[in-house]
């Protein structure tokens, strides 16, 4: 198979070399694709991944096709398979899906362009972490040793998923901070008022009201005062340390209003990030990086 699926299966070189090249984009390079055709298939609600892979895109000389499942064929029962490989006719030359399944990929197995997974149900969201890791990256210029905790819901959250396991390969120290019931076996736990204190990353996440079973037990004021990052917990950060959320953000839940454009938040320099980790890929795709991938 062709495309970016998941982390896991890439070696930690390649996944710097992804990061090396966002980071040239950003620094200038230019690279054109022209005649290329792309296709954005979201199967679910996306503003930051859905418009970056676009902006990557016309930034690379693709012509970003539009489309509206919601008045496609999708409603009529089409199978993604036989909507993906709809498009591959129509001579685009990569697809990019977003999907409630979890390894929605498999399905995917003859289809002959690149594929690029923007979020597979609560598994992987693998230009998620790949801008995270540039942030990172930039912030600290290494990964080695840095102490980072994933706070909040980790048990719906596929960028907690997809995230621990690079990070963890990549050197990091990681540790999840939820409450009780959102808690999986991602990483070791840590207090939030100690990760607070001590980590150099504070990655929260967003509660994924729309992802739970049941009403949340507690008010959101609650779950701010126990597990979000308040006002005064942002005073107690530690020295040069940074606080990252993938967003959208529940101003007021995960993390107070006041703390999102903050000395210590980086959550608009990872959309930024987001755009030039997407044109990396797919311009990386585009060259054959990602040809012959194995999916376990
Ligand atoms: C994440 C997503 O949709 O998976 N956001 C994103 O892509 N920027 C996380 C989330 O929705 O909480």
């Amino acid at each position: 198979m062709k495309g970016l699926f998941t982390l896991r299966v890439l070696t930690i070189d390649q996944i710097m070399e992804i990061i090396n090249l966002a980071i040239k984009f950003k620094n200038g390079l230019v690279k054109k694709y022209p005649g290329q055709k792309m296709v954005n298939l979201f199967y679910e609600n996306s503003t930051r991944t859905q418009y970056s892979f676009q902006v990557a895109m016309i930034n690379l000389g693709i012509a970003p096709l539009a489309v509206d499942l919601e008045t496609s064929s999708v409603k009529k029962g089409e199978t993604l398979y036989d909507t993906v490989r709809t498009f591959q006719s129509l001579g685009v030359s990569g697809v990019v899906i977003r999907h409630i399944t979890d390894r929605f990929y498999e399905d995917l197995r003859e289809i002959k362009v690149p594929i690029f997974n923007a979020g597979d149900g609560k598994s992987d969201h693998p230009t998620q972490t790949l801008l995270d890791l540039m942030t990172i990256y930039e912030e600290f210029g290494k990964f080695e040793g840095l102490k980072i905790a994933i706070v909040g819901d980790v048990t719906h959250s596929r960028v907690a998923h997809g995230a621990a396991e690079v990070m963890k390969r990549l050197g990091l120290e990681v540790y999840v901070s939820s409450p009780p019931q959102y808690r999986d076996d991602t990483a070791a736990h840590i207090e939030l008022d100690e990760a607070i204190e001590t980590c150099d990353i504070i990655n929260l996440l967003r509660v994924q009201f729309e992802r739970h079973a049941h009403e949340m037990e507690m008010s959101k004021e609650e779950y701010h005062r126990l597990y979000g990052l308040t006002v005064e917990r942002q005073k107690r950060m530690k020295k040069g340390s940074i606080i990252m959320h993938p967003a959208p953000i529940n101003r007021g839940v995960e993390i107070a209003s006041e703390c999102a454009e903050c000395e210590n938040a980086r959550i608009y320099k990872q959309i930024e990030n987001g755009v030039y980790v997407r044109m990396a890929v797919i311009s990386l795709a585009l060259d054959g990086f990602f040809d012959n991938i194995e999916i376990p």
